[in-house]
């Protein structure tokens, strides 16, 4: 992993939170944060995947727990922030990364596959937020949600998570507006097509696809994981401290084009 742009441990004695932080750009954001001195908690549901990426971040030092649930699970959700309390102490950063994907045509997804993508993305990220928030009412507390360009750029064969994104960013935004008062800032980051993640392996699985969806980034690439994982940090930390209710945009200009090239990569129009 490429080292963190930032000389100095900015996030000393800070407890963190990441739901989906077993793996891909989540992963990397847990790293980001734990290099810089936060005691971090990673949830999702395989307890192997966690235990894995617990162990990777112990190995660089850092100090990580794991917590397996589903965001789907209320119930489940509040146990994994209550043992992650116990390991760590007062909750400052909670970063909601869970997320479902897979291309379908609108007409061949099934009503339960429609909500399976809703209800891990913005039902999970509600879920997450709403059990945090007592946890976290503090001046210098914040929430960051991984959004996608599908939230604000119709996408072919994405209509469920289209629908599910831009919910995560107007929940980023309300929730920005109720808890101000409380100290408690809440962003979403929106990361474009990054490398070697499970979601661009499923949206452009061939090289032929890949190069597609790279010739609409005007950055001419796809990211790496740690070029989203900076801005992560940056957002998580004091730099940001008057920044709320932002979506910010790390897709190498992507989402200015639109996302005729990733619908052609992903089969629409021929
Ligand atoms: N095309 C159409 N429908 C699909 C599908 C596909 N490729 N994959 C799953 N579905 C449907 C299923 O058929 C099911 O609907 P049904 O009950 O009407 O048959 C519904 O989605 C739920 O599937 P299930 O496998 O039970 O859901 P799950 O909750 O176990 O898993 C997913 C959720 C489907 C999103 C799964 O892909 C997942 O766990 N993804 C996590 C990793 C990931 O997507 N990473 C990328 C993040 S950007
Ligand atoms: P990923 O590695 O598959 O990350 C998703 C994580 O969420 C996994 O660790 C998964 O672990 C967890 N998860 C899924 N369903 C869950 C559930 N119901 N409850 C708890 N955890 C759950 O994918 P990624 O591509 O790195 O994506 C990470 C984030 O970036 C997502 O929010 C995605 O929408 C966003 N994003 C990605 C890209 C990209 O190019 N990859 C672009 C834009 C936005 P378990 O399966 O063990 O639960």
């Amino acid at each position: 992993m490429a080292q963190s742009v930032f000389a100095s441990r900015i996030l000393e004695g800070k407890a963190a939170l990441v739901t989906g932080g077993g793996s891909g750009i989540n992963l990397a954001i847990a790293e980001r944060l734990a290099e810089h001195g936060a005691r971090v908690t990673l949830v999702g549901r395989s307890a192997e995947r966690l235990a894995g990426a617990v162990e990777g971040i112990k190995a660089k030092g850092g100090v990580a727990f794991g917590a397996s649930a589903d965001v789907r699970d209320f119930a489940a959700l509040e146990r994994a922030f209550e043992s992650a309390a116990q390991a760590h102490g007062p909750l400052d950063i909670l970063v909601c990364g869970a997320a479902g994907n897979f291309p379908a045509p609108a007409v061949n997804l099934s009503a339960n596959g429609f909500k399976a993508v809703v209800d891990i993305d913005l039902l999970g990220t509600f879920n997450a937020c709403r059990i945090a928030f007592e946890r976290l009412r503090k001046p210098g507390a914040c929430v960051l949600n991984i959004s996608a360009p599908q939230a604000f750029t119709p996408t072919a064969f994405q209509a469920h998570v289209c629908a599910a994104k831009a919910g995560v960013d107007m929940l980023t935004k309300t929730l920005a507006v109720e808890w101000g008062g409380a100290g408690v800032r809440v962003n979403a980051l929106t990361p474009g097509p990054v490398d070697d993640t499970e979601g661009m392996m499923r949206l452009a699985p061939t090289a032929e696809a890949r190069q597609l969806a790279a010739s609409g980034v005007p950055l001419g690439r796809f990211a790496d994981k740690e070029e989203i994982a900076d801005v992560a940090l940056f957002l998580c930390s004091a730099a940001a401290r008057y920044v709320t209710g932002a979506v910010v945009v790390c897709d190498g200009g992507q989402s200015l084009l639109g996302s005729g090239l990733l619908g052609r990569a992903l089969g629409f129009g021929g």
